[in-house]
């Protein structure tokens, strides 16, 4: 199948087709979100709180996150391959947004990036369109400021509105290419994504974004609780602690392995 390209997604955009993204890590995942038919995965710095052990996303790295990246985007032949950029990686301004950009593109083989922030980011955001590299917006709930906004909580309420609105249209007017919104009000999610010409991807924000994304251990049920604003499609954290409940039983009384897993002389 046709590899998904940054123009697709603004096409099924104006023709009301919702897009569908997921995270994923390593190739084994990247595997099955293609043949599943994902259009995006996005390589989230959420490595950290779902694989890597941390707390939050803010001890992640770049060295620590393009592993990940260059495995994602080895495998993935369809979906088009996002790279977030960590904390403290693009911050101090469009040239150091852009080296780390290229590098994800370079070094990790991704099609595009993903920053958090609105206006802040608009010069980073156009400095690394400039230079081919395609970007995508997160706005609303943004995990790598946590500390600021006292926790994970909805963003946009009330007057908060429209500074979402104004960073979202900063984001369309610096070139980003989509914009992730993260826990923000049902109803200001569809504001926004009426108000842009690029798509929305939302996460806890409702049905009226043109897109939906979710971290895939909080999908398939294998994170130890799903959070709110998900949906577990499978029971994978059963299933895994069942089968290996399993296999060590079956190592114990020695029922495996069998003659049929076994080489004879
Ligand atoms: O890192 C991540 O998984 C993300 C998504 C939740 C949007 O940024
Ligand atoms: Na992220």
């Amino acid at each position: 199948p046709k590899r998904v390209r940054v123009h697709h997604l603004r096409e099924m955009k104006a023709a009301g087709q919702p897009i569908t993204m997921l995270t994923a890590y390593d190739a084994v995942t990247a595997d099955v979100f293609a043949e599943a038919g994902v259009d995006v995965l996005l390589v989230g710095d959420s490595v950290g709180d779902n694989l890597h052990g941390h707390a939050t996303t803010l001890p992640v790295t770049v060295e620590d996150l393009l592993p990940h990246v260059r495995a994602v985007a080895t495998r993935a032949g369809r979906p088009f391959v996002v790279a977030d950029l960590p904390f403290g990686s693009y911050e101090e301004g469009p040239a150091q947004a852009l080296r780390t950009g290229v590098r994800m593109l370079k070094e990790g083989l991704a099609h595009g990036v993903k920053l958090e922030g609105g206006r802040r980011v608009a010069p980073a955001v156009k400095a690394l369109v400039d230079a081919g590299i395609p970007v995508m917006g997160h706005l609303g709930f943004t995990p790598q400021s946590v500390n600021a906004m006292g926790g994970p909580r909805v963003q946009g309420r009330g007057s908060a509105a429209d500074e979402l609105l104004a960073d979202a249209l900063a984001l369309q007017e610096a070139g980003a290419f989509a914009v992730v919104l993260e826990v923000v009000p049902g109803p200001v999610a569809e504001r926004v994504t009426a108000a842009l010409d690029i798509p929305t991807i939302g996460i806890g924000a409702g049905p009226g974004c043109d897109g939906q994304v979710l971290v895939w251990l909080d999908m398939a049920g294998l994170s130890a609780r799903t959070p709110k604003l998900a949906k577990a499609y499978a029971q994978l954290r059963t299933a895994l602690r069942e089968a290996a409940a399993e296999y060590a039983a079956e190592v114990r009384s020695r029922a495996f392995p069998g003659p049929e897993h076994t080489f004879p002389e």
